[in-house]
């Protein structure tokens, strides 16, 4: 990984993923998760506040050991299980069917073959089993896209392999989802080209 991933980029993560703002964004995109939940690209834990009670035990999966000793205090004082289980979306240590939902906020943008992360996704989830969402990618206005296609191999370099342009419906499509629900907007937050967000649940049919 090299220093810079391993000891900056979860630091940086840690920083802009924490900023308050995107508070209400987690707490609509974990409403409704329950049972045994997988949640991948954990980093520092910022969802664990907004974990609703429904929720049996928390499957983590975060290839950034900084990220997740970043994320001790949350977990700390978790009111469910939280576990470190596994390292790579792209290859779950987990049986077929044994999770209820599934959690990715801000990670289908940085996993290299998300293709193969979602089926890994799929194929733990039960059949009916949700993906709860929320993600920036690729933007609806074809001029704000087009900054998105320029500004992606800087942002891919500086920020963890992090793509500014994926179209998270398409993906999620493409990896046999059924997109329930689904909310996109720009962020209030900064520029159009990183805060053009996708949240909703699909569900693994
Ligand atoms: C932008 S951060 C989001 C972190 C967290 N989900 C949040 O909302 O604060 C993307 C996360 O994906 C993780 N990640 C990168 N490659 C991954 C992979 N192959 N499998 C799982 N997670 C990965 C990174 O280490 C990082 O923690």
């Amino acid at each position: 990984m090299g220093l810079y991933n391993d000891q900056f980029v979860p630091r940086l993560v840690n920083l802009a993923c924490g900023m308050r703002f995107n508070n209400p964004l987690r707490k609509r995109t974990c409403a409704g998760l329950h049972g045994r939940v997988v949640e991948i690209g954990f980093g520092s834990g910022h969802n664990v506040p907004f974990y609703p009670a429904t929720v049996k035990s928390v499957s983590a999966v975060e290839p950034a050991d900084l990220g997740w000793k970043l994320a001790a205090g949350r977990i700390a004082q978790a009111t469910v299980p939280i576990e470190r289980a596994g390292l790579d979306g792209q290859s779950l240590p987990f049986p077929d069917n044994c999770f209820e939902a599934a959690l990715s906020t801000w990670t289908i943008c940085t996993i290299p073959d998300i293709a193969t992360a979602l089926a890994e996704v799929r194929r733990v989830l039960v059949p009916g089993g949700t993906l709860h969402f929320v993600e920036h990618g690729l933007a609806p206005d074809p001029k704000v896209q087009l900054w998105q296609h320029r500004l992606n191999p800087i942002q891919k370099a500086i920020a963890g392999g992090c793509n500014l342009d994926r179209d998270i419906r398409a993906i999620l499509e493409d990896a046999g989802f059924e997109v329930r629900d689904i909310d996109v907007f720009y962020g209030e937050d900064g520029p159009k080209f990183v805060t053009a967000q996708s949240l909703g649940v699909a569900v693994s049919p």
